[in-house]
């Protein structure tokens, strides 16, 4: 047995927190934070209670609010050259997957010479960067707790990711009451991403065992609460649970990997824009059902993991779980591939190229090849169940 496994977030987790910011941030000893987040955010009136933690705290601050979903190489640059030898001491990210990517990003930039395109890759950074704490707004990406930040090349068309230990966020605030204004269709695909999550560090080749505890145990909650919370804002346990589990996911790719469900993901995200838990939850049945065969215990203890029949054999319990991750997509209100804004045929090649390129290609359960991939993604365009 070979591996490691690294969580340098504090986690609270309490409904309100987010009014007990400034306290955290001052225990972490920072004068200035920037703030980055997302016009949504912003709009639906979550940072005002924050605002006066910090100002009640005696902390200054400065505010990047315009993170597109799907972050922005440009956007990431031109905040960095704004903020760059301003005393910004610590990164405040309030948002999805987005704004945490582009705080981890801007925070990179903010310690390092040059755009974020130069640190694409794997531990491509040359000293710390600027303490980031993270305030997630949705259950999804898991980012409070990774070292991952994924950011769109604009010039390429192209998601690139970056990792390395230095950008895991140095504190975790979850405040259950900010996922109670969670818009259904983004909790829906924020959930399903949770899923991906949880399934590809499992079934994936870096799996380790204390990923694996963590990615079985998210799978059991996302299944259980996922449509409760989605269907119900008020129903305050599943979204605390949601909350949870989303995290812990995050903790198990995060110290395992993502897959191929993530790099055909990616690849559509930076084509077509597609909000990244839509791909991964169109792409999920397909990819699993390509993979079961490469391990069939792990597959079906997934299954066991969404609610399928503990007394069924491996092959037919993986079988229904395809099932269940199709019903999942279909309850939830998740587009088929063929509905997607933007899809043409004549860039499946392309679709399949870019995922293949992707850094956590290697890690899925089944060595995947270009054809492999533009197999799934033609079955996932013509699938019209
Ligand atoms: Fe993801």
């Amino acid at each position: 047995m070979n591996f490691q496994f690294l969580l340098p977030t504090r986690i609270i987790m309490q409904p309100g927190l987010r009014a007990r910011t400034g306290e955290h941030l001052q225990q972490l000893g920072l004068k200035k934070v920037l703030i980055v987040t997302d016009p949504g955010v912003k709009r639906a009136g979550l940072l005002d209670a924050i605002y006066r933690s910090l100002e009640q705290a005696g902390i200054a601050y400065a505010e990047v609010s315009d993170v597109k979903p799907n972050p922005r190489s440009e956007d990431c640059n031109l905040a960095a050259d704004l903020y760059r030898g301003k005393g910004i001491e610590g990164l405040l990210a309030v948002g999805g997957g987005s704004a945490m990517d582009a705080a981890k990003a801007i925070s990179v930039l903010l310690t390092h010479e040059g755009r974020v395109e130069d640190y694409e890759g794997a531990f491509t950074l040359q000293r710390d960067v600027l303490p980031i704490v993270a305030l997630p707004t949705t259950a999804g990406t898991g980012s409070e707790v990774t070292f991952f930040s994924v950011i769109t090349d604009t010039v390429r068309h192209f998601k690139m990711s970056l990792l390395d230990y230095r950008i895991g966020p140095v504190m975790a605030l979850l405040d259950s009451d900010i996922t109670a204004t969670l818009p259904a269709p983004i909790a829906a695909s924020t959930g399903m991403d949770a899923l991906t999550h949880a399934i590809e560090a499992y079934t994936g080749k870096p799996a380790n065992p204390i990923s694996d505890g963590l990615a079985l145990h998210a799978i059991r909650l996302i299944s259980r609460y996922l449509l409760p919370a989605v269907r119900d804002a008020d129903n305050r346990e599943a979204r605390e649970q949601m909350l949870i589990a989303s995290l812990i996911a995050g903790m198990a790719f995060g110290n395992a990997d993502i897959a191929s469900v993530h790099c055909i993901s990616e690849a559509i995200g930076g084509l077509y824009d597609t909000p990244h838990g839509v791909g991964n939850a169109i792409f999920l049945p397909f990819v699993f059902s390509h993979n079961r065969d490469a391990d069939l215990q792990r597959h079906a203890d997934v299954a066991y993991a969404l609610g399928v029949d503990p007394t069924l054999d491996a092959a037919t319990a993986a079988e229904k779980a395809v099932e269940r991750l199709f019903e999942m997509s279909r309850e939830l209100g998740i587009p088929r591939f063929g509905q997607v804004p933007g899809v043409r045929e004549q860039d499946f090649a392309l679709i399949a190229e870019k995922s293949k390129s992707n850094i956590s290609d290697a890690s899925n359960a089944k060595p995947m090849t270009h054809e492999s991939y533009l197999a799934i993604i033609r079955e996932a365009y013509h699938y019209t169940a």
